[in-house]
């Protein structure tokens, strides 16, 4: 039975490092779609072309009346479209939901074959992924699939995030998580009301004292989900899964999203959610590493031959750990060219 890891190259390029995978597929943009929305279902194809991830959504979002629609528009699409290289995911309702074991058993029965990634809302502990664990291998022993089911959880209730590092080792099926700030945010009693991204009043201000060099009132938006990512960074980072910035619910403000993303990205993410197509090409650029960046990091992987030592490039240090990080850059750039 091939195993969840395969999807995942090791990096070996020589470097004894047995942690440090990327995807394969690339999974830069999980581009979110409702299939009980007929207008939206029909621009599949097309989408399909253009994204890493194509995900049909069954949870939030999609209203309680819809729900059955949107399960069989999804297994109608799943049917019917030629994904190409383009992975299919699905986000199902939440465990303490009325719909989330229809989700599982018709969509693992219908088309298990179709479906890479099945995203979990909500996950609280590692019972949360056992259940689904189990509950996938019936489903699959009875639909006859001989490639098992891969799982992604949301980070998004205070309870998950406790746990996050048990979850992310909870069963070899595990493939990534994501960030839910907006759950997440009602879970903890936040004060932002915003789908992700920043806010105005969350900010760092100079020396209110004046005894600075920007007069004493320049302010700095800080990054509300810091603390979370960098977390579940960590968390997967140690279990060999991938991490993920979740959704930016401003489709307007193309900048902050960017910047969102792009701090995701620097911590360690690989991806995040598009919930419009405008997001797809953010999703893109942000988490693909610039070609400045990868020619640097390759300048450094070659100057410093077999990756010990220290060399001084442009007067700075380099040594047996920056040849490490530039390798991560480089990696990348090569699993994205591939
Ligand atoms: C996503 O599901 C979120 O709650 O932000
Ligand atoms: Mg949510």
């Amino acid at each position: 039975m091939r195993s969840p890891k395969d999807f995942f190259a090791p990096l070996a390029v020589g470097a004894p490092e047995p942690l440090r995978q990327i995807p394969v597929p690339p999974s830069r943009m999980i581009h979110f779609f409702d299939p009980s929305n007929e207008k939206m279902a029909a621009k599949v194809p097309d989408i399909a072309k253009k994204v890493d991830v194509l995900l049909g959504n069954l949870e939030d979002a999609v209203r309680a009346d819809r729900k059955e629609a949107a399960r069989n528009g999804l297994v109608a699409i799943a049917k019917s479209t030629d994904f190409g290289k383009t992975q299919l995911w699905t986000r199902v309702n939440s465990l303490d939901s009325p719909w989330v074991l229809d989700d599982l058993i018709t969509l693992v029965t219908e088309i298990g074959d179709k479906l890479d990634v099945i995203m979990v809302p909500k996950v609280e502990g590692a019972q949360d992924i056992h259940y689904v664990d189990r509950l996938l291998a019936q489903l699959e022993a009875r639909a006859g699939l001989t490639k098992p089911l891969l799982v992604h959880a949301i980070l998004e209730t205070a309870s998950g995030v406790a746990n996050v590092e048990e979850i992310a080792g909870a069963s070899p099926r595990m493939q990534g998580i994501s960030l839910g700030p907006a759950d997440l945010a009602a879970s903890r009693r936040m004060k932002t009301t915003r789908v992700g991204g920043g806010h105005p009043g969350y900010l760092v201000r100079t020396d209110p004292t004046g005894e600075d060099l920007n007069e004493g009132r320049t302010t700095y938006q800080q990054d509300l989900w810091h603390y979370t990512v960098a977390r579940m960074v960590d968390a997967c980072a140690a279990n060999g899964i991938l991490p993920y910035y979740g959704p930016f619910g401003d489709i307007r403000d193309v900048v902050a999203c960017e910047d969102q993303f792009r701090n995701a990205f620097l911590l360690g993410c690989v991806g995040a959610w598009s919930l419009h197509p405008v997001q797809i090409d953010i999703a893109k650029k942000v988490f693909s590493p610039s070609p400045e960046d990868v020619a640097w990091a390759r300048r450094v992987i070659a100057e410093m031959g077999d990756g010990t030592g220290a060399v001084m490039i442009d007067g700075k240090m380099q040594d047996d750990a920056s040849v490490k990080q530039c390798r991560v850059v480089a990696e990348l750039a090569d699993a994205l060219a591939a």
